[in-house]
């Protein structure tokens, strides 16, 4: 027993040494949106797609550190709200997809809403999210 927790602390502290990424790339053209849009964005969203992702201290623990790294990393090339220059000439439809993933509770994903509460979305929030994308 004492062997295995021996060999689990080693392990831990082995996986600290991997690299991980955790970068915020240059705001290239933030998204252009009433503030009350914005702010919801801000708090639900930003951390994965966004290049201004609120790196909290338990993002840079392994293996959690894993996760997020990797969250962000696709969640931004998916959607970037530092990068809307990517969107031109698409932007109601995103628009229409970001409404779509709010309204079928995809977005935020589940298991970011448990540690963040402020990231789950009141009627009220989705109904401003829904009038701006023009549902
Ligand atoms: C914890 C990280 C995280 C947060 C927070 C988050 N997303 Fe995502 N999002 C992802 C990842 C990862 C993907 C790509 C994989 C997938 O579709 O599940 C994604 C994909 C998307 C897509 C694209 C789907 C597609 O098919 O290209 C949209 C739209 C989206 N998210 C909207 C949002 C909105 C709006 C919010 C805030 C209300 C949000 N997301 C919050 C991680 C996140």
């Amino acid at each position: 027993m004492k062997k295995l927790l021996i060999v689990l602390v080693i392990i831990f502290v082995g996986i600290q040494f991997i690299p991980v990424e955790r970068t915020n790339p240059p705001v290239t053209q933030e998204i252009n949106a009433p503030e009350q849009v914005k702010s919801i964005l801000k708090k639900a969203c930003y951390d994965c797609h966004s290049n201004e992702t609120n790196w909290v201290w338990y993002t840079k623990v392994a293996p959690v550190s894993f996760l997020t790294a990797s969250d962000v990393k696709e969640g931004r090339e998916h959607l970037n709200f530092s990068e809307w220059d990517r969107v031109k000439g698409k932007e109601s439809k995103v628009k229409e997809e970001i409404w779509e993933e709010v309204r079928d509770e995809k977005m935020p994903p589940w298991q970011y809403r448990i540690i963040h509460s402020e990231a789950k979305l009141s009627d009220e929030e989705k109904n401003i999210l829904r009038n701006w994308a023009g549902e």
